[in-house]
């Protein structure tokens, strides 16, 4: 690759995948855009390439890079807060920032991956196919959802163009620190746990989730642009795991035996289960997750202890 835009790319997501690019790819030319409403310059530490401070929605792409200007696109850009009640400032900021970038990238048909959500699935009990009917249950959720229907209608405008959604389920790692409330669970418990405190969480702990390692999403989003394959995809680890399990897979890494202390959910809608169904994925993109929860966890709190990031 000589040259990449890649939006978003201050925050969590975005900056280990910018980082990853710049180790593989020392020559070549990278562009973050990024308008900092939930990212960080610090996770940028050691970058070399070219920031464009700006929100993706306003800045004019047509303006500033010539037509195929880039050998690829990743666009992670997004409110990523899914509390966020403003339903127009959501589903505007999320979709038309896409929408612009689609326009301007369908000429020369630069290869495009975004991140969708595994929040498109919604309240189910099964294990995510994406064949299963989306039911976003929040206005983020549904920002999503268009994100994968406008590259549906582009994917069959032009069909080699390699244009790649990924549906991410529930990332923990590195540099996720600035997300505060939206960062993974995985990452509220340690800070607790390293603080001596007993891991606060919804009674009674067994709640699943598909936590997947960024170090895993970083190879599927990378795998995604050069695979020529396009379509949505799944990027979980494959598996599911309870609050409970992380709480003990963070007290093997950091050597403690904290019990959690459980409260009511106060939340009526809560999902109790995601996990991904990532054989599409496998096959196509030759996805396959290297990080079970154990050997993730004690990578990132390695990690973690060195960074003193808590
Ligand atoms: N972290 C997860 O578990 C997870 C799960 C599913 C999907 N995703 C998706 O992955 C992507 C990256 O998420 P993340 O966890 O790194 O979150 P993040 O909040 O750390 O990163 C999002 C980045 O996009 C920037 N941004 C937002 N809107 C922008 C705009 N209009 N123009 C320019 N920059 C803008 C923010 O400042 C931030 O740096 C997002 O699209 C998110 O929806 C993440």
């Amino acid at each position: 690759m000589q040259s990449v835009l890649v939006t978003g790319g201050a925050g969590f997501i975005g900056s280990n995948l910018t980082l990853e690019l710049q180790r593989r790819h020392p020559e070549a030319w990278i562009v973050v855009m990024d308008d900092f409403r939930s990212g960080d310059f610090r996770n940028l530490e050691g970058f070399r390439g070219d920031f464009i401070a700006g929100n993706i929605a306003e800045v004019d792409i047509d303006k500033r890079f010539q037509e195929g200007a880039f050998d690829a696109i990743f666009h992670l850009a997004s409110i990523t807060d899914t509390t966020e009640q403003d339903q127009y400032r959501q589903v505007h900021d999320n979709v038309e920032g896409f929408r612009k970038l689609l326009q301007w990238a369908k000429s020369d048909q630069t290869p495009l991956v975004y991140a969708s959500s595994a929040a498109v699935y919604g309240k189910t009990e099964t294990v995510m196919g994406e064949r299963c009917t989306p039911s976003p249950q929040n206005a983020y959720a549904f920002s999503k959802i268009q994100l994968d229907h406008l590259s549906g209608y582009y994917r069959k405008q032009y069909p080699a163009w390699n244009l790649v959604g990924l549906r991410y389920f529930n990332v923990y790692g590195p540099k996720e620190a600035h997300k505060r409330h939206m960062a993974s669970m995985v990452y509220q418990l340690y800070l607790q746990m390293k603080a001596g405190k007993k891991p606060r969480i919804f009674k009674d702990g067994e709640q699943k989730r598909d936590f997947v390692y960024v170090k895993d999403v970083v190879e599927a989003t990378l795998a995604a642009s050069v695979a020529s394959v396009p379509g949505v995809y799944n990027v979980g680890s494959g598996s599911s795991s309870s609050f409970n399990d992380v709480i003990s897979r963070l007290n093997k890494a950091l050597g403690l035996a904290l019990d959690p202390e459980y409260f009511e959910n106060p939340y009526s809608f809560y999902q109790n289960v995601t996990q991904a169904d990532i054989s599409k994925s496998r096959e196509k993109l030759c996805y396959e997750p290297r990080f079970d929860l154990q050997h993730g966890i004690d990578d990132y709190v390695k990690w973690l202890l060195k960074s003193g990031e808590s």
